[in-house]
């Protein structure tokens, strides 16, 4: 018996990187998963590559009729949904007096909005079948503490630290269980953009900030995708029914440090 048999998911901006690994770890453990992403072609190819066990589902989560279609749609080829992850986010980072409205609205709209009215979408959906379920939010380290460079990106993952609580508390009378997970660095397309950033200002060499924030983690490196995927799988499964509003660290021991 695997654990999440007979489960279904839905993990927002899967099509790559971290959200593609829970896809992967879920079909694993035997659970049906909905790959949402606004890039549609990615997705396809991505459901493609996990086989039947995955579909690709185009969706913009800045935008309520493209969640709402996305949920109604992994309903109708799913059957339900037991389990969501809010993955989808953007990051960005500028130096302080240089941040503007449009950067500030655009990261909100994703990160914060984006989860919020996702999460929204689903728990009615979960509330309507009556079998509870599982939501996990994707915060960060970012989230913990400010960043001279970073202030929007960690302000946004902040607020989600802070909607799992809320979330959880007020959805637990249904069963729906509201966790959050909160990584460290973790290699890969997005943390290409972020050493590109600091390349620029802080006159690196391509590479050299990866280096430098994998050798400050006490673990040694930076993380992988597939390291946080012990943590999807956990929250989702039945192992984490008495756990509610937590953010947990998989950062390799660099909130500590
Ligand atoms: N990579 C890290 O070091 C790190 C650290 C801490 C937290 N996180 C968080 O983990 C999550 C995944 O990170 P990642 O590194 O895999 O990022 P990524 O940039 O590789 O993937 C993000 C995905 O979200 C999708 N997306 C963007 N905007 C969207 C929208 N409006 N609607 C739907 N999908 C959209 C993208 O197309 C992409 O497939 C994010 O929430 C990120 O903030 C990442």
């Amino acid at each position: 018996m695997k654990r999440l048999d007979g489960k279904t998911a839905l993990i927002t901006g899967a099509a790559r990187g971290i959200g593609r690994a829970f896809a992967e770890a879920y079909v694993a453990e035997g659970a049906k998963v909905a790959i949402a992403d606004i890039d549609s072609a990615r997705a396809h190819q991505a459901a493609a590559d996990l086989g039947p066990a995955a579909i690709a589902v185009e969706m913009d989560v800045t935008r309520q009729e493209s969640i709402e279609t996305a949920v109604r749609e992994t309903v109708s080829q799913l059957g339900q949904i037991d389990i969501l992850i809010n993955n989808a986010a953007i990051f960005s980072a500028a130096p302080f007096v240089e941040i503007d409205r449009a950067d500030f609205a655009r990261v909100f709209d994703i990160n914060v909005a984006g989860t919020l009215f996702t999460l929204q979408a689903v728990a009615m959906h979960m509330i309507e079948r009556g079998g509870g379920g599982k939501i996990i939010n994707m915060a960060s380290q970012a989230g913990r503490r400010g960043e001279p460079l970073v202030a929007v990106y960690c302000a946004s993952k902040a607020a989600i630290i802070s909607l799992t609580q809320s979330a959880a508390l007020n959805l637990i009378e249904h069963g729906i269980n509201v966790n959050a997970i909160a990584p460290g660095v973790v290699d890969g397309e997005l943390w290409d953009g972020v050493d590109a950033f600091f390349a620029k200002y802080e006159n690196k060499a391509p590479g050299q900030k990866k280096k430098e924030v994998g050798e400050a983690v006490p673990f040694g490196r930076m993380g992988t995708a597939e390291d946080l995927t012990g943590m999807a799988v956990f929250l989702a499964s039945e192992d984490a029914n008495y756990i509610l509003a937590q953010t947990y660290n998989v950062d390799g021991g660099q909130w500590m440090s």
